[in-house]
């Protein structure tokens, strides 16, 4: 298929997006001092401008707004059945003749959701995505989920336009003679996972058109949780031995010799560490300094650093050997510093100690398991588009520190990649979606 102009129906019409005022669009227009910025905006406001008829000082303009956010394409002249939108700040104004020679199929970075009452489809390999309200993008979509030919019609038909439109945002992709997409082929591509490569997309910078950052979204309409959990388990607490961090700071390793000699230990030695010991180890790691009542809800300061100061997580320890502590499952209270018994053991508890053996490639199964949980919307009342991922960045806080501490304190130390946050929640009675596993830490006494 060759590109051509269209006479009767353009291949796609640029239109005002649906969010931007016109005060928007003006305001991009007038910063590039345009003398058309009336006409542009008038025309834009009602019929659209047609892509193919665009000269390339008019598709300059229109690019800018695009990026802007003020303007969206729309397949055809046809008003809001297949809509494509730009997010990324490189975006280009064009719709590519696509082939009929290959076969394409849905690209395995595709996917669909709902949104405003519109299926969204989009990639995060794409500058662009595609609002759809409309049979018939379903249905080339159900006839893509294997490589297809394209469907038999006219180069100015709306089908046509509306393939090219899928291809523009990389829904569908060409495959090769061998009939694979060429993205199954691309090193670049193949070492990714569709949810990695989203979550990399949508939580930084540069491919979303979502508000990112500390936007307080949920002020006024749900409460911030406090920086306390309400501990269900507080009937069992049991105060831990405190060490003094005065006097370690006289007579600990230095901080350089710490950083150089850390290792991830995964021998434990067949003595168990002491409570002494985990106490020392919780309390230079994890404890709650303090709390700091603020306008936008309770920060609190612990040892280790914080996105936001919210410091979310909870930590539960799981213990298979310690020297003057019963085997089970405990939540350790870091604002009095103890450690309260959930359950003793359980076959939800072997698991979990078998699971971050696995994770250790059976070298270790760890005398003590402690687990990082996130109390999700501490983080998700403040910010927007990184709100997990602010998360995640955190355990590697909280890792860093006890690999120190641990370090220092001569203590077996590893922490762990994988764990099972259902698990988890049975274990704790949790709602997977409030309170959840985000990481894990092994401790032992080093042979
Ligand atoms: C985020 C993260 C995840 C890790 N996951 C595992 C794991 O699942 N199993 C394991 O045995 N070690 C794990 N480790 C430890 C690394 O394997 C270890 O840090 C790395 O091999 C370097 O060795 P070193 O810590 O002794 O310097 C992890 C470390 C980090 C920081």
């Amino acid at each position: 298929m060759t590109r051509r102009a269209d006479v009767r129906q353009p291949a796609a019409t640029v239109r005002l997006s649906k969010l931007a005022s016109i005060q928007d669009a003006t305001i991009s227009l007038n910063r590039r001092q345009t003398s058309h910025c009336v006409n542009i905006i008038d025309r834009l406001s009602k019929d659209g401008i047609p892509l193919d008829g665009c000269d390339s000082d008019l598709i300059e303009i229109l690019e800018a707004m695009a990026r802007s956010g003020s303007v969206e394409l729309h397949a055809g002249h046809t008003c809001d059945k297949l809509i494509l939108v730009p997010c990324r700040d490189d975006f280009k104004l064009r719709l590519d003749s696509i082939s009929l020679e290959c076969t394409w199929q849905v690209s395995r970075f595709a996917y669909m959701h709902y949104s405003d009452g519109l299926l969204i489809a989009r990639s995060p390999l794409a500058d662009c995505w595609l609002k759809i309200s409309d049979h018939t993008v379903c249905d080339i979509l159900y006839t893509a989920r294997v490589p297809s030919s394209l469907p038999a019609c006219k180069p100015d038909d709306y089908v046509m336009h509306a393939c090219r439109m899928l291809a523009r945002a990389e829904i569908i992709v060409p495959c090769e003679y061998s009939g694979k997409p060429l993205e199954a082929h691309e090193e670049k591509c193949r070492q990714w996972d569709l949810h990695d490569l989203l979550f990399h997309s949508l939580s930084r910078l540069g491919r979303t058109t979502q508000k990112m950052g500390g936007s307080y979204a949920f002020r006024g309409e749900i409460d911030p949780l406090p920086a306390a959990k309400k501990n269900p388990w507080a009937g069992s607490f049991y105060a831990l031995p405190r060490p003094d961090i005065v006097g370690l700071s006289r007579v600990d390793i230095s901080l350089t010799a710490a950083i150089e000699t850390r290792r991830s230990i995964r021998q434990h030695s067949i003595v168990p560490l002491s409570l002494t010991q985990l106490g020392e180890f919780l309390f230079r790691t994890v404890r709650t300094r303090h709390i700091v009542p603020t306008a936008f809800g309770e920060l609190l300061s612990r040892p280790y650093a914080n996105g936001g100061g919210l410091y979310e997580q909870e930590f539960y320890v799981t213990i298979d050997a310690c020297l003057d502590c019963p085997r089970g499952f405990y939540y350790y209270d870091g604002v009095n510093h103890g450690l309260c018994l959930i359950s003793g053991p359980t076959a939800d508890m072997e698991l979990l100690l078998d699971e971050a053996s696995a994770s250790a490639a059976w070298m270790v199964r760890p005398q003590i398991l402690i687990t990082i949980a996130s109390r999700f919307h501490r983080i998700g009342w403040k910010y927007r588009g990184m709100a997990y991922a602010t998360q995640l960045k955190n355990v590697g806080a909280i890792y860093q520190t006890m690999y120190l501490v641990a370090t220092s304190m001569n203590v077996a130390g590893c922490a762990l990649g994988i764990g099972n946050s259902d698990r988890f929640c049975r274990m704790t009675g949790e709602d997977y979606l409030m309170e959840g596993s985000v990481g894990e830490f092994m401790l032992g006494r080093p042979l």
